[in-house]
């Protein structure tokens, strides 16, 4: 299940994101428990924060579902407002390997895509966070950029990334075409 998150989840998603080899790939950072309620309870934040839940109600990761709006020309701009989403995601490692991700993910395409109706899904990772982009191409999202030494990395290196996006019309076809997941 997805549901918005309240400040009730810190706790809950503390559990898992203070584990190094979770917050290993994580642009946020804290050194106590109060400074990541005080990060994770920031309404901009908490507004971009989709809980994910199993079957039984255990809470099983946060992912971010951010509207934004796409790049445009200033005298069109007002029609691109709000035309792109930005998507993340982090699961709590017990619960990795079973497809709970892409199960999340798919329905916050679909979400973006039927209910909000962006123009554009867009999302990001280290190259080196095999995970996240593996997740990614499950989802039939396409890679369009490799970006080089872009990004630097809280162990004191330049690392590069990967740029992923789906546009409607695509996300439209792959469903037709395959009936459901794209698998790649
Ligand atoms: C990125 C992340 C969410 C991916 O988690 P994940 O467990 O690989 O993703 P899923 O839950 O979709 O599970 C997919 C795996 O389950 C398997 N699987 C089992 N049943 C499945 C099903 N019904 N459907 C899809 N996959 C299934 C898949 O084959 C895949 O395993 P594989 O990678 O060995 O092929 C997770 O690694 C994570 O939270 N990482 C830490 C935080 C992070 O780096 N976030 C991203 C920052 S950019």
């Amino acid at each position: 299940m997805l549901r918005a998150a309240t400040c009730d989840d810190a706790e809950g998603t503390w559990a898992y994101r203070r584990l190094p080899d979770v917050n290993e790939w994580l642009t946020g950072t804290f050194d106590t428990y109060d400074d990541y309620v005080t990060q994770f309870t920031d309404p901009d934040r908490l507004a971009a924060t989709v809980i994910v839940e199993r079957h039984d109600a255990t809470l099983i990761g946060d992912f971010m579902l951010r509207r934004q709006d796409a790049w445009a020309q200033s005298d069109v701009a007002a029609r691109a407002a709000a035309q792109e989403v930005e998507l993340g995601w982090v699961l709590d490692p017990a619960h990795a390997g079973h497809g709970y991700a892409t199960e999340a993910v798919e329905e916050l395409l679909r979400h973006s895509f039927e209910e909000l109706c962006v123009h554009r899904v867009v999302a990001s990772c280290f190259t080196a966070n095999v995970t996240s982009w593996r997740l990614m191409e499950r989802l039939g999202m396409r890679r369009e950029a490799h970006t080089r030494r872009d990004a630097f990395h809280r162990s004191g290196q330049w690392l590069d990334s990967f740029g992923y996006a789906l546009l409607a019309d695509e996300w439209r076809r792959d469903r037709t075409d395959s009936g459901g997941l794209t698998s790649r």
